[in-house]
């Protein structure tokens, strides 16, 4: 069986993708910052079809927890799946702030480039060694470093940084086989920054050509198709999946 490690999957849109990948057969690990609970409960559902999920604890935030976090990954693959690798990294997990450029604070610009800039480039050297050759990581980027959407400017400058350095990941993967791509959703319905008011969800359809915001089964079911062999010749993308938000 082939496994998957999708970071931030207790809820949203990690939560869908593990969902998604379980259902095509694939083993995942499910990962937690603060809802144990909401992860343990992602695992449930997945049994409950017949797929396999162990959920672990990850702050992506914090790389000196991945050496940590690697040993708990080696233990659980040899337990659950009898292997020592794993096929696929999701790194997924992330959180939005709203401040304008005029008052963000330094602690606040390095919580957002830890998470996510910072954690994916480390996570993903710390576990390309488990990776078996022909794997693939995909990046959660988003489609607010193509377009300046007002009061999220460090959240968007890192998820560019993280949209090139998924190029840089797949020329020196390449020789092992292994895929990079990002995925950039659109406006999604999940938690992500609050979550959508009626007001803020009605400013986001109309900005997004098919009058409506995303729902997570909507991102989860094209990484779980992305990862998939019938997709093996697409490599160093970075795909907007936002129903054609703000074109
Ligand atoms: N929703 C959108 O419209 C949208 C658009 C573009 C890009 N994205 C990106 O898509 C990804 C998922 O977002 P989402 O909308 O699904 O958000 P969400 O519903 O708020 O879920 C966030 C997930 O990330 C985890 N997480 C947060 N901080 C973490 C940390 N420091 N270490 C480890 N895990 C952490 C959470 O875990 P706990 O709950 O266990 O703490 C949770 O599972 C993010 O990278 C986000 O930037 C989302």
């Amino acid at each position: 069986m082939r496994v998957a490690i999708v970071t931030g999957s207790s809820r949203g849109l990690g939560a869908s993708t593990a969902i998604k990948c379980a259902e095509r057969g694939i083993g995942v690990v499910v990962t937690y910052n603060n809802n144990p609970e909401k992860a343990d409960a992602v695992v449930a559902a997945i049994a409950a079809t017949g797929g396999t999920a162990v959920a672990l604890k990850l702050d992506v935030g914090d790389s000196q927890s991945f050496p940590a976090f690697l040993d708990a990954v080696k233990e659980q693959l040899q337990a659950v799946w009898g292997r020592k690798t794993f096929d696929y990294l999701v790194n997924n997990a992330g959180y939005g702030l709203f401040n304008p450029i005029a008052t963000v604070t330094e602690e606040q610009f390095d919580g957002l480039f830890n998470v996510h800039l910072k954690g994916p480039f480390f996570l993903t050297q710390a576990l390309l060694p488990l990776m078996e050759d022909g794997g693939h990581v995909v990046n959660l980027t988003s489609a607010t470093s193509r377009v300046a959407t007002a009061g999220v400017a460090p959240y968007a400058a890192f998820k560019g940084g993280l949209e090139v350095l998924t190029r840089y990941m797949a020329k020196e993967f390449g020789e092992r086989r292994i895929r990079a791509n990002s995925i950039a959703p659109g406006a999604i319905r999940t938690e992500l920054g609050g979550g959508l008011n009626g007001e803020f969800e009605a400013m986001l359809a109309g900005q997004t050509a098919l009058g409506r915001v995303g729902e997570p089964e909507e991102i989860g079911g094209v990484i779980a198709s992305l990862l998939s062999d019938e997709n093996r010749w697409i490599n160093a993308q970075n795909i907007e999946v936002s129903g054609g938000y703000i074109i």
